[in-house]
Parts: C-alpha cells; structure tokens; sequence
C-alpha cells in the first residue's frame, strides 16, 4: 500500500481568484500547490481587453509567494476591441477565450447571448492555435437546470467545432456521462474535472424545497451515474481530462438557503487532497500525477512542470472557514476527514 506518492507540481487550469483582498486570499492558497493556474476571468468588471488582463495577472503575482503563472482568459463578449484581441493573444497576455454564455453564471451577464456575433473571435482564436475554454451551459427558461449542459453541446458547442474545427475547446467542469461521451468522442476537445463533481449528487444539493448553498455550484452537480462516470474519466481512462478544481469563493453572507445564491463551491485549502482521496477510493493513485500535473500541460502544448510535490497519507479534518482581514469563506468538505496531506 502507498503511504506516500511524490508527483509532479500540478497545475489547476480552473480557479476564480476574484479581486481585492479575496484575491490575495486564493493566491495564497492556489499558489500553495500550483505552479500555474487558469485565473477566470469572470471578475466583477471581466476581463475583456488586454489592459485589464495584465493588470489582474500582475495582482495575482504580487499576491503569490512562490514561483507562480496565473494565465488569463479574455473574456468573450459580443463587442470586443479585434485588434486588442488578435495582439493580446499573439503576446500571451490572454491565454485563449472563455465563452459564458449569458446568465449562465456568477458576473456572466457581459457573456454571449448568440454563439453567432463571437464567430469573428473564434475564428481568430483557430488562426492563433489558442484554446476556446467554455462553460458550457444552454440557459433557457424551457431547460430544465440539469439538462443545461446537454443542451449546450447539442445546440451550441457543435455548431462551433463544426465551424472551427481546428479550434482547440476544453468543456470547463464537465459534470454529465453525456458530456464525458462527447468529449471522448470527438477531436481537438478535452475536458477539466471538478472535485466537487465527484463527491456530491443533487440531493446534497436539494432538499427539502430549500437548498445547501455551499454545494450549489454551476453547472449543478447531477445523478450518481454522471458522478460514477466522471470518476472513471479522472481516475482510469483519463488521457482527456485533467484536473480544474473551480474554486469558487463567495463571502458566507452571499450564500444563502435559496435559488438566489450566489454559486460557486470554496476547495482550494484542500483540492488535491481531495483528488488523491478520490482517486485512491477509485484504486488509482498512480493515476493521479497525470491528472493533475501532465495532461493540460500536453493539451495546452506548455511545458511540464519541473518540480515535484508530495503527499502522504496522514488524516486531517478540513476547517470550517477560510478567514483573511474582512472575508469568510466556508471551505468545501469543511469538518470532514480526508485521508491525504501535501507534505513540504
Ligand atoms: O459555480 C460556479 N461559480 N460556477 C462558475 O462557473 C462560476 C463560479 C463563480 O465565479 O462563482
Ligand atoms: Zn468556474
């Protein structure tokens, strides 16, 4: 039995730094265990111009004590500066696109009403060989909210492979079998798994005609059979997918027992402790390094990472809250027992 495993510094290819003093406080975390990390650009003003993503990449350096990369999305809306973009790209200060579709999501109301008026965007991001990250979700009021990202792939996301089929997509926290199938099925697509979609189904989200704000995340976690699907896409035949944890950090007082919510699920403090618990309870440990610290890196044609890290495994209960100067924070999996430590 391993009691220890050393595996290549990972990277997280999702995370939500925010802005202010939050963002100091998930640099801190995620800069703990990564090397490089995909910083969303779903901030309260996004990031839309290449400005705006210096200057959140340049926080989220100085918040960082380690050697660390945020990498910045551009986030796509219908009326972007083309030049800006074409040129923010070609410099690798905007590390691909990220495609919210309108509402779908916390701060997504700038996103993409109409797949149609981003076709400009796309085909420039195919021209630079730079990837289409997407949270792909059909919002509609005849779609019901499990079914969002079904719909998405049907009406949305092959209308785009079909157009740009040389466009390098990654399906963001893909949380149905229907969209593991997909992405296996198909070419130039890959896809991030969440932790938090291999733990939890919908009924530790609703209950009760009330809901648990801190599972509620979107896309909304779904049945045990996507949850038993997406383990075995992570854990065994995982050559596709790679480790986004979505962290998603909301202030306690913006979650509340309702639909008005704010979604988003807090795991940074304790992410790949969460992986390596998963991925042992699935009896594939020595999978995990290629989970989280190889198959982006390939995906995204980035070099691996050069440093290692190492866990053990050692028993601890993660702590109810992440607190820095004014903000709280319920952690995922808070006074729960996970079987794995990052040791330094
Ligand atoms: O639950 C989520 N929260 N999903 C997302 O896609 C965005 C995130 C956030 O920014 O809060
Ligand atoms: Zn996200």
């Amino acid at each position: 039995m391993n009691n220890h495993i050393e595996i290549t510094q990972p990277d997280d290819w999702h995370v939500h730094f925010r802005e202010g003093d939050m963002l100091e406080m998930v640099t801190n975390f995620s800069s703990r265990i990564n090397k490089r990390c995909v910083a969303m650009p779903n901030t309260q003003i996004p990031i839309t111009d290449s400005n705006k993503a210096s200057i959140y990449k340049e926080q989220i350096i100085k918040a960082s004590k380690n050697d660390f990369e945020p990498l910045v999305p551009c986030y796509l809306k219908d009326n972007l500066d083309l030049d800006d973009f074409r040129i923010g790209l070609q410099k690798k200060i905007f590390f691909g696109s990220k495609l919210y579709p309108t509402n779908a999501t916390t701060n997504s109301k700038h996103g993409v009403s109409d797949i149609s008026k981003i076709f400009k965007y796309l085909e420039i991001l195919e021209e630079e060989n730079s990837p289409l990250l997407i949270h792909g979700e059909k919002v509609a009021d005849n779609i019901d909210i499990f079914d969002r990202e079904k719909f998405f792939i049907d009406d949305e996301l092959n209308i785009i492979r079909s157009k740009f089929p040389l466009l390098k997509i990654v399906l963001e926290h893909v949380s149905t079998s229907y969209g593991v199938k997909y992405i296996k099925d198909n070419t130039n697509i890959a896809g991030t798994i969440t932790p938090h979609h291999m733990l939890l189904t919908k009924k530790d989200v609703f209950f009760d005609q009330k809901i648990n704000p801190h599972h509620f995340c979107m896309p909304v976690v779904k049945n045990e059979t996507d949850l038993i699907e997406l383990r075995k896409a992570a854990c065994h035949d995982n050559s596709k997918f790679f480790l986004g944890t979505d962290s998603a950090p909301h202030h306690i007082d913006e979650k509340k027992p309702d639909m008005s919510s704010k979604p988003g699920i807090f795991s940074a403090p304790c992410s790949i402790e969460l992986y390596a618990e998963i991925f042992d309870q699935e009896n594939a440990i020595n999978n995990l390094e290629i989970f989280s610290s190889i198959n982006g890196a390939r995906f995204y044609n980035l070099p691996i990472n050069n440093s290692k890290i190492k866990l053990e495994k050692t028993e601890w209960i993660v702590p109810e809250l992440s607190s820095y100067k004014d903000i709280k924070v319920k952690n995922f999996y808070s006074n729960k027992k996970i079987n794995w430590k990052v040791v330094n």
